[in-house]
């Protein structure tokens, strides 16, 4: 069973408390939809004032929703469209603190203000991205950047 242990410190310190508790949970494990489903309960229920955690998988064509926590989400995303695509599709994190002047962002609940997505490759292989909503604006800073990015590089090393 799973006992969820609740972080302490300042954000870094429970980031990297948060890390060790993913590495524990993928340990061992290689399949992408039980790591990407457990990962997503991870985050959402660790971190404060998140709406949605969750991931998209690329199919080879666009993003397709894959284990996430939230409300039902839209099923498909372009590479050329919203938040997600171009975090895809630029291989950079975005952080975006307004959703609503982010041009094309795609509204999946209608909560949302703000949002992070770190794309996720394997060498030149895009896998998908790791989606996080709030509905608090500018809800993520530099920390929470770094934080998740770790735990999407986590998620990758346990693909391998
Ligand atoms: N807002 C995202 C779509 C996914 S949902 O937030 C779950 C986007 O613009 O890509």
């Amino acid at each position: 069973m799973f006992a969820a242990r609740s972080l302490s410190g300042g954000k870094p310190e429970q980031y990297a408390q948060l890390a060790e508790q993913a590495r524990g949970l993928l340990a061992g494990e290689r399949d992408r939809i039980a790591n990407a489903a457990n990962l997503s309960a991870l985050v959402y229920h660790g971190l404060p004032d998140l709406n949605w955690v969750g991931f998209y998988l690329f199919d080879g064509r666009e993003l397709v929703v894959g284990p996430f926590q939230g409300l039902p989400a839209c099923v498909r995303i372009p590479l050329d469209k919203g938040v997600c695509g171009a975090a895809a599709s630029s291989r950079q994190t975005q952080r975006v603190d307004d959703v609503h002047a982010f041009p094309g962002h795609i509204a999946c609940d209608s909560a949302s203000r703000s949002e992070l997505v770190v794309p996720l490759y394997d060498g030149e292989t895009l896998v998908g991205v790791f989606d996080l909503d709030s509905p608090i604006p500018a809800r993520f800073d530099a920390d929470d950047q770094r934080g998740i990015e770790a735990i999407a590089q986590a998620f990758l090393a346990s693909l391998a």
